[in-house]
């Protein structure tokens, strides 16, 4: 039997037009529509080796043996990926070259990378589409990371639970050279998770419902600012959807409030920046830190008034980036760790 073991990378993404909330009908399908931007210069490499002499499923991440939850949310996606009969187990190795406590969500990038190398070992051979429909159904927004550059998932059909639901590109990394500003405001674990947070938003929000209604227009606002690279459009409904998703989930019960004072500080520095002229959008998700997009001409002096903001720690610095791919196996070091 040939070796069932491949390598593949991807990289985290940023939401500019936010995913917050499920279909009721199940299969982890999003009720709104989102678009973000695919990220370079931070990746997950993760190995996928099945082999039927183990005795079950194991996962090591950054060289650390996984607890049985994780593990369990690692099978769901093998076994999603596995062509037909029993799959053997499997050894998944997996490695973040950024900090997973850095507020880029490395769900993302895992579940992305995961998908494609356990699709290469096991021999399914999906392509992009099916790989990104596997991914959103372990997480929504890792359905993104399979593609590069400007990627929008669509809302999922209550009707159709069934039908596969795949993210799709909308402009290559290339269409618009933003770069992101990452503001860190705290080291602390966020008090409770984004799948958690947008089910009990859900379920007890009473603006959730307006939330439902307003956002596909905001995507759409997001989606031609991004076609037509209009910073001050993509401005204000990056925002809007940010703002409109933490409004939802504060009014939640009870509150869900991903913020902290220097979240706050920065997205009014934000304002103050464009204000002075400067090309500068706020994002947040679920956690304190604020990603602050702008453009290649302002990013030394938004970077510089972001990293003085009272209450940031450290910055972050990115661009829009490739989608997952496989590694060669002279590539592949690093992940083994
Ligand atoms: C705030 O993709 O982590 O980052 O599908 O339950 O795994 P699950 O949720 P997840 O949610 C991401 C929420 C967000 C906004 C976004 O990325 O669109």
């Amino acid at each position: 039997m040939a070796s069932m073991t491949a390598t593949a990378q991807a990289h985290p993404n940023i939401a500019l037009s936010k995913y917050w909330g499920k279909v009721a009908s199940g299969g982890n399908r999003p009720a709104v529509p989102s678009l973000s931007v695919t990220l370079a210069g931070m990746a997950t490499t993760t190995t996928v080796r099945f082999d039927a002499s183990l005795a079950a499923d194991r996962l090591m991440l950054d060289g650390i043996l996984a607890a049985e939850r994780e593990t369990a949310r690692v099978a769901r996606l093998l076994d999603a990926v596995w062509p037909s009969g029993t799959r053997p187990p499997a050894e998944v190795m997996s490695h973040n070259d950024f900090p997973t406590a850095a507020g880029l969500a490395s769900s993302a990038s895992a579940f992305a990378a995961l998908a494609l190398a356990a699709s290469e070992a096991s021999g399914a051979r999906l392509d992009a589409a099916a790989l990104s429909d596997v991914a959103r159904q372990i997480s929504a927004s890792a359905a993104r990371s399979v593609f590069g550059g400007f990627v929008e998932l669509p809302a999922g059909d209550p009707a159709a639970s069934a039908q596969p639901l795949a993210a799709r590109p909308v402009a290559t990394a290339g269409h618009w050279d933003l770069r992101l500003v990452v503001a860190i405001t705290s080291e602390q674990r966020k008090p409770i998770g984004s799948t958690a947070g947008m089910n009990h938003t859900a379920s007890t929000s009473p603006l959730y419902p307006a939330w439902l209604q307003a956002a596909p227009d905001i995507h759409e606002r997001v989606r031609q600012a991004v076609l037509s690279r209009d910073f001050s459009g993509l401005a204000r409904a990056a925002e809007h959807s940010a703002l409109c998703m933490h409004g939802t989930a504060l009014a939640a019960e009870p509150a869900i409030a991903y913020w902290n004072g220097a979240t706050v500080e920065v997205m009014r520095a934000v304002r103050r920046m464009r204000q002075d002229g400067l090309d500068a959008l706020f994002t947040v998700d679920a956690g304190p830190h604020v990603k602050v997009f702008t453009t290649v001409e302002d990013r030394a002096e938004v970077a510089r008034r972001v990293a003085r903001v009272p209450g940031v720690l450290r910055t972050i610095h990115a661009r829009p980036g490739p989608g997952a791919r496989l590694l060669e196996p002279d590539e592949c070091r690093g992940a083994e760790r």
